[in-house]
């Protein structure tokens, strides 16, 4: 469906020209209400929305725009195990990963629940056998170090919620994360582990993607070279779909952890792509991140439009991307736990949504998915923040914090607290061309100087932010906060009309790599190209050699 053709947006057009130009500080002003009005809350878990660019007549727009673009039945169809991934003739189900309900799952007539089930059991008795050090290397000592090898999802996901969960993790053996095809990143990594007890999870939905692959060898070389071909067996284990390339790899299937087609590779954190999770942390810490997203789940699937933190959130995405044109959404956790969000959110909303042509193959025609972008606060603020405040562009922020920390140092949160509240509070408040002379004036200058300095120290404000408080980052708390992300993902590709579930857009680079990658040792010089990408190959070549 083309969203311009729906009375709901002809009406948010002309809202939002209505509204364009009244400062957000004006409508706090003018409602006493405004924080009740437009907020949200699930137990602990608070988004307040009330600094957008929204008044509660452009909610009730946007909610009436959802309702006509039918994403309730979207949604209904996505949990239902419809193939709702059209271009590749999939279902959509990491919700059935953290599904605790009786009944059914049904994918192609069958119940996918019981292989789901038994799958996470297995992957969770290994996590625990690890760590109680029941699963020994080849010498039989308990490994001290797990090294995960995969890329995008079957790395980010695994990788920011390990980090996120550092203190539900002490216990645990050290954990490494691998990604880049870069030897730099496994050479560095192999240099500060024991070849004696390191584990080596090989993580890919394909096993066949270059980058893993080639990391996975290397390191198989090289636990080889230092502890003998016969110890690799009890060193390495696979996460994939794919059993025979496993096989193929030499990893037994009694090593293999399993999931499905149906799980997209970003959604995969919460399958048995999380065995770095669950060993870092354990396997009840694990079942509550999973207990944590299935809170989402239910409320997504239950809690009507206007009361829903994901549709809400979706919409505002949209209304900031698409009714606003915003081009980046800044995440700016002030929760260094939370470090790798961004790098994790970038993947899960531009693979999603970076699209620009509808289901049907018609062009969208309006800025979808944004550009995601952060840094933990406060870092950020002596970084980027200046343009956040005063750059001609404006972006949407979105703040997160945990009203009590996890470390030992609990004298540095208020400080921490105060700076993200007053963040966003500036970037909406702003200061006025008046306020700006006043204060100088106030502070003794000449009118001369007053007049040469107010500009420099205006503030548009008006500037959009969410902020999501929440109690502590626990492993609980951590699950609603991803589904949420995912779900809000989820509407604004249901709004937009695309497929939030494919990836085409990675394909070409990687076909033009294969075929430049025999050219970089070739004799003749390559020719194939364009003048650049020649030049650029021989120019390699020529340095590599002399
Ligand atoms: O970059 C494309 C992509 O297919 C991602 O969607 C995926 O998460 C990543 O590569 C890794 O894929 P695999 O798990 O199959 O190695």
């Amino acid at each position: 469906m083309d969203l311009r053709t729906t009375d709901a947006w002809k009406a948010l057009e002309a809202h939002r020209d209505r509204i364009a130009d009244v400062p957000v500080r004006r409508l706090f002003a003018d409602d006493p209400e405004r924080f009740q009005r437009l907020s949200l809350r699930l137990d602990d878990l608070l988004a307040d929305y009330s600094k957008q660019r929204v008044t509660p007549e452009t909610m009730s727009l946007l909610a009436a725009l959802a309702r006509e673009a039918g994403v309730e039945a979207a949604r209904d169809r996505m949990f239902r195990g419809d193939p709702i991934n059209v271009t590749e003739g999939r279902a959509v189900l990491h919700t059935a990963l953290r599904r605790s309900a009786p009944g059914p799952v049904l994918v192609n007539g069958i119940d996918v629940m019981p292989e789901v089930v038994h799958a996470r059991e297995a992957m969770l008795a290994f996590a625990d056998d690890v760590r109680t050090g029941r699963r020994t290397s080849a010498s039989g000592a308990r490994f001290t170090d797990v090294v995960n090898l995969g890329i995008g999802g079957s790395d980010l996901g695994p990788a920011m919620v390990t980090d996120a969960l550092t203190p539900f993790a002490r216990e645990g053996p050290r954990m490494h994360f691998v990604s880049n095809v870069d030897g730099a990143h496994l050479d560095e990594t192999l240099r500060g582990v024991p070849p004696a007890t390191t584990l080596f999870i090989v993580a890919s939905k394909t096993f066949t993607t270059q980058e893993t692959m080639a990391n996975a060898r290397s390191a198989r070389a090289w636990l080889a070279a230092h502890v003998g071909e016969t110890a690799v067996g009890r060193h390495f284990v696979a996460v994939s779909t794919n059993n025979r390339e496993v096989q193929a790899f030499g990893i037994a299937p009694s090593e293999m952890f399993v999931f499905w087609d149906w799980v997209g590779g970003r959604y995969s954190l919460w399958s048995s792509i999380g065995l770095p999770i669950a060993i870092a942390v354990g396997a009840d810490h694990f079942r509550a991140l999973l207990a944590g997203a299935e809170d989402m789940d239910r409320h997504f699937q239950t809690a009507p439009i206007e009361a829903n933190l994901p549709m809400v959130l979706g919409l505002i995405g949209l209304w900031n991307a698409s009714l606003l044109g915003l081009e980046t959404h800044a995440v700016l956790p002030y929760d260094q736990y939370l470090r790798r969000l961004p790098a994790y959110l970038q993947q899960l909303d531009m693979e999603s949504n970076g699209k620009r042509v509808r289901l049907d193959g018609s062009p969208v025609e309006m800025p979808t998915g944004p550009i995601v972008w952060g840094e933990p606060g406060t870092n950020g603020q002596h970084a980027f923040y200046q343009l956040l405040h005063q750059g001609p562009r404006v972006v949407a922020c979105d703040f997160l914090a945990a009203a009590e920390p996890l470390h030992g140092l609990p004298a540095h949160h208020p400080l921490l607290l105060s700076n993200v509240f007053a963040q966003a509070e500036a970037l909406m408040r702003g200061k006025t061309l008046d306020e700006a002379r006043a204060e100088l004036t106030a502070a003794g200058l000449a009118p001369a100087e007053v007049d040469r300095l107010a500009p420099h120290k205006v503030f548009p404000g008006s500037r959009p932010s969410t902020t999501l408080l929440y109690r502590r980052l626990d492993p609980r708390t951590l699950g609603r906060l991803l589904a949420l992300y995912e779900h809000q993902v989820f509407v604004q590709g249901v709004l937009w009309g695309i497929n939030s579930f494919d990836q085409w857009g990675v394909e070409l680079g990687k076909v033009l790599a294969n075929r430049i990658l025999p050219e970089l040792t070739a004799t003749a010089e390559a020719t194939g190209h364009d003048s650049s990408t020649n030049a650029l190959i021989n120019h390699a070549r020529r340095l590599r050699t002399s």
